[in-house]
């Protein structure tokens, strides 16, 4: 397996590679890495001739200092999992002053505001954070195929829109929500709760299920009223937002057209880790 750390190393990597194939795939993500980076690492080694796995915890998408020092790093395992998809994957691990040679600032982009609701309403500028980092990994890896995973609904339409803006000839695939056993959805972040508060938090699928089960039989309003008293009836539980939005523009849902298709999206707050989740409820 290759590793490599730094920015020249990779430029002259990806020049050879380049001039063999056109076929290459890139999954970024920040490390730790759990049964749904797996799957789109997998997904990657099925649809392309070379595979690359960058493990960056990106300071620039953290609007929280603790959030970001707390962010689990577990790089020998990760190199254990990414080994036992395949040994030919490569895997860029660069440090913040390699990325950030001028400064750790984002880039300021425009989205339409789809980057100050949901997420972007509690976490400000956390999605320029992202879209600085997929971009200047996009410029560097010149992937043919990138895949990211549908949990991070919102992510994903923002990778679009840096897709259309500046890499029109890359593929985005988007690899369904990978849960446990419970419905919990896989996330680095459910390794900094407690095994109790993880067993509880199969609450958040079931509410979304209910949502989806319920989205044509009761208004909105009540639905919202239901989410929050599934949620905060359970201590230690605190319900940030819950919403339905339509899938491909994240606009707000009034009332249901027929044509369109719509999303929950909620977050909770467990032990003061915030754990999302989304389904496509029509
Ligand atoms: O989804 C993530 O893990 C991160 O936001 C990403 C896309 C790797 C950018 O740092």
């Amino acid at each position: 397996m290759i590793i490599v750390k730094n920015i020249s190393d990779l430029n002259n990597i990806i020049s050879d590679q380049s001039s063999k194939t056109s076929n290459i795939g890139l999954v970024p993500t920040m490390g730790s890495l759990h049964d749904g980076h797996l799957a789109l690492i997998r997904d990657a080694n099925k649809k392309c001739d070379i595979v690359w796995v960058s493990i960056f915890i990106n300071p620039t998408q953290f609007n929280n200092l603790k959030d970001y020092n707390s962010y689990p790093n577990e790089f020998e395992n990760d190199i254990k999992k990414i080994k036992s998809i395949s040994s030919n994957i490569y895997v860029f691990y660069p440090s913040v002053s390699d990325i950030y040679k001028n400064g750790v600032k984002s880039e300021k982009f425009e989205f339409n505001n789809i980057d100050r609701v949901l997420e972007g309403k509690y976490r400000p500028g956390h999605f320029d954070g992202v879209a600085t980092i997929v971009k200047k990994l996009f410029k560097a890896i010149k992937p043919s195929k990138v895949f990211f995973g549908e949990k991070d609904y919102q992510q994903t339409i923002i990778i679009k829109e840096i897709i259309n803006s500046y890499f029109p000839k890359i593929t985005l695939i988007i690899c369904p929500t990978v849960r446990n056993n419970d419905g919990l959805a896989l996330s680095s972040r459910n390794k900094l709760i407690t095994k109790k508060s993880t067993k509880k938090s199969a609450i958040i699928f079931e509410t979304l299920l209910f949502v989806k089960n319920n989205f044509v039989k009761i208004s909105y309003k009540q639905l919202i009223k239901n989410v929050k008293q599934k949620i905060e009836d359970i201590s230690n539980f605190k319900l940030e937002y819950f919403e339905i939005r339509e899938s491909e523009t994240l606009n707000p849902y009034n009332e249901k057209n027929k044509r369109k298709s719509y999303r929950a999206f909620i977050c909770v707050k467990v032990e003061g880790i915030r754990l999302i989740d989304n389904i496509l409820i029509n």
